[in-house]
């Protein structure tokens, strides 16, 4: 069996590299060839055939259109353009989970604006505030790291977050306060979980790892794992990774990512999602 890994055409970071190498010896384990492919390789003329093409691709990127001119010529993906595009986008991460009845904290999108006009008023903006109370969080559609993510605690701050962003879409979210600096991600391929970690940190709200924060091993209960799995489903996702909030005595969903960097789950629970992911292929196809 043959595929291609998809993978962006500028990104070149250590962690990325290790993971795309994980990914070709588990390939090798699985007695999958895989070759890397960058999505500058693939940049030709649209409507234009690929050559020829293999069994499947692993897209580790977020190239939709891309991914869905490649499913338009028969190729598989895993992950499927529309679910990357799902998840790519929180605002219509959120809204799909609502379709499926996930839970998630209160979420509201922004109104659209243009580039021209961005966001000439704030009305929408302390109206959403009225309801979620303070702090609150808002969130762009588009980020991955927590960079793109603020703890917002007056009307000021607001009003200066909401400019700083200018006219891109975003979200504006109750604060979960039990989750205050902590979170759970959740490694899920297929309809199981595989590996999960405890994610703190004491001087951030934000717990991503590549902002400083910490990490353990951490066990997830039926609740946790039946939330993570629905998550995936209702995305249409092959695997993710769920960030789950600790909400009262409940989970809520925080975020999914489509292409979630597994390494540090790697270096902290010695599990390799890559070799799971790439099974999981094997025994789909
Ligand atoms: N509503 C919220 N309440 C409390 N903490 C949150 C909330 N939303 C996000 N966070 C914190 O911020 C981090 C980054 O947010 P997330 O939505 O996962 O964006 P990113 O795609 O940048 O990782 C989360 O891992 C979590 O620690
Ligand atoms: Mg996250």
């Amino acid at each position: 069996m043959k595929g291609w890994l998809i993978v962006n055409n500028f990104v070149s970071s250590e962690k990325s590299r290790t993971m795309w190498s994980m990914f070709i010896a588990s390939a090798k384990k699985c007695g999958i060839e895989l070759e890397l492919k960058r999505t500058g390789e693939l940049c030709l003329p649209i409507g234009e055939d690929f050559g020829a093409l293999p069994d499947f691709a692993l897209f580790w990127d977020k190239d939709i259109h891309l991914a869905a001119r490649l499913e338009s010529k028969g190729l598989r993906l895993f992950n499927s353009s529309r679910a990357v595009e799902l998840c790519d986008n929180k605002v219509l991460t959120y809204m799909e989970l609502e379709k499926y009845s996930v839970p998630y904290p209160l979420t509201f999108a922004s109104p659209k604006t243009y580039p021209s006009i961005g966001y000439s008023n704030m009305n929408f903006a302390q109206k959403a505030a009225e309801r979620l109370g303070y702090p609150l969080v808002i969130k762009e559609a588009y980020g991955s790291f927590g960079q793109q993510v603020y703890l917002v605690s007056c009307r000021e701050e607001l009003s200066a977050v909401v400019r700083r962003i200018g006219s891109g879409e975003f979200v504006m979210q109750r604060f979960v306060s039990g989750s205050r600096g902590r979170d759970v991600r959740v490694n899920v391929v297929g309809d199981r979980t595989v590996a999960s970690i405890y994610r703190y940190n004491d001087n951030d709200f934000r717990s991503n790892i590549s902002n400083g924060g910490k990490m353990q091993p951490y066990e997830i209960n039926k609740q946790q794992e039946e939330i993570a799995v629905a998550a995936c489903k209702a995305l249409g996702l092959d695997f993710g990774g769920v960030d789950l909030l600790f909400d009262g005595e409940e989970y809520t969903v925080c975020e999914v990512n489509s292409n979630p960097h597994f390494r540090s789950t790697y270096d902290c629970t010695g599990v390799d999602v890559s070799e799971y992911i790439l099974r999981y292929i094997g025994e789909s196809l």
